[in-house]
């Protein structure tokens, strides 16, 4: 498929995805918000691949919604749009793991972007920030919910309120990124790091997953239920005999996604 605002390749069993509107630092129009789950949707049920690696440019990562393409909305248009719509959250939903690459600017709905995704690697350059509040409105795809989780109430609680960004020495002391990389190396770190996980077997990588996902959503002890089952459920799979048995008999395992 040809897309406009987003270039999908593929390295190996991992898919990168780079949006692709330079001109507006990636501002994230609803055709771009479209393709994007438009790719998520052909890539979820690809079995040729195991992860996916999103990403921006060098400068910015996506600098949030459209304000030119939004500004003169009315509330009827946003409320019976649904506007943030099920595709801005397609990527969240999304059963294999998948890592954001964040370079520059990722503000707005491009901060709630990258932390839909399973985790953040940053360039050291990457400034991350929920800056609605400085143009009359709040963010609206899971900013006050995710970031707060992420770094807790008191961080969150003064970036959504005063706009103001963080660096990623402070992103990643916050615990908002996995790690910092120089920016000429965070598209070859985040393959890298997505290869390392496509190499396990793609059913277990999407359980565990799962798990991770369920710790908030619900209780400890029904997280733990969510965990066992699962857990036992591994038991069900080939990938699982052949990763202990490759472990016994000292070789590396050959999963087969089974
Ligand atoms: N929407 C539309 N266009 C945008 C944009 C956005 N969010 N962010 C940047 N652009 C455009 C600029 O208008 C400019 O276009 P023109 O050349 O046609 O004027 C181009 O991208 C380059 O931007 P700047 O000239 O502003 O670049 P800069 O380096 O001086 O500043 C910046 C960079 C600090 C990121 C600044 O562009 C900025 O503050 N952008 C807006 C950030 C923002 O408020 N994001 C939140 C959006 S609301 C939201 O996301 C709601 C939600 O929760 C879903």
């Amino acid at each position: 498929m040809t897309y406009e605002n987003i270039i999908v390749a593929k390295h190996g069993k991992v898919a990168l995805i780079t949006l692709n509107r330079p001109k507006a630092l990636n501002a994230l129009s609803p055709d771009l918000t479209r393709e994007l789950g438009e790719a998520l949707d052909v890539l979820e049920i690809d079995p040729t691949v195991a992860a996916v690696v999103l990403t921006g440019s060098e400068k910015a990562f996506a600098a949030g919604a459209d304000i030119k393409v939004m500004k003169d909305w009315s509330y009827m248009d946003v409320y019976s749009a649904n506007f943030i719509t099920a595709t801005w959250e397609r990527i969240a939903k999304f059963r294999k793991p998948t890592i954001a690459a964040v370079a520059g600017y990722a503000l707005g709905g491009g901060c709630e972007l990258a932390m839909m995704c399973d985790f953040i690697i940053a360039a050291d350059n990457a400034k991350f920030g929920q800056p609605e509040i400085t143009i009359g409105t709040i963010p609206g795809a899971g900013g006050t919910q995710r970031l707060t989780r992420l770094i807790g109430k008191s961080k969150a609680m003064e970036m959504v309120l005063t706009g103001r960004m963080m660096d990623a020495v402070e992103a990643e002391r916050a615990g908002l990124v996995t790690r910092i990389v120089p920016a000429d190396q965070l598209i070859s770190d985040a393959l890298k790091t997505a290869e390392k996980i496509a190499s396990m077997s793609m059913p277990i990588a999407m359980m565990a997953k799962d798990a991770v996902n369920r710790a908030y959503e619900v209780s400890l002890s029904e997280g733990i239920h969510f965990e066992r089952r699962l857990f036992h459920s591994t038991f069900a799979t080939e990938d699982q005999k052949e990763g202990m048995n490759a472990f016994s008999e000292k070789r590396p395992p050959v999963f087969k996604d089974k």
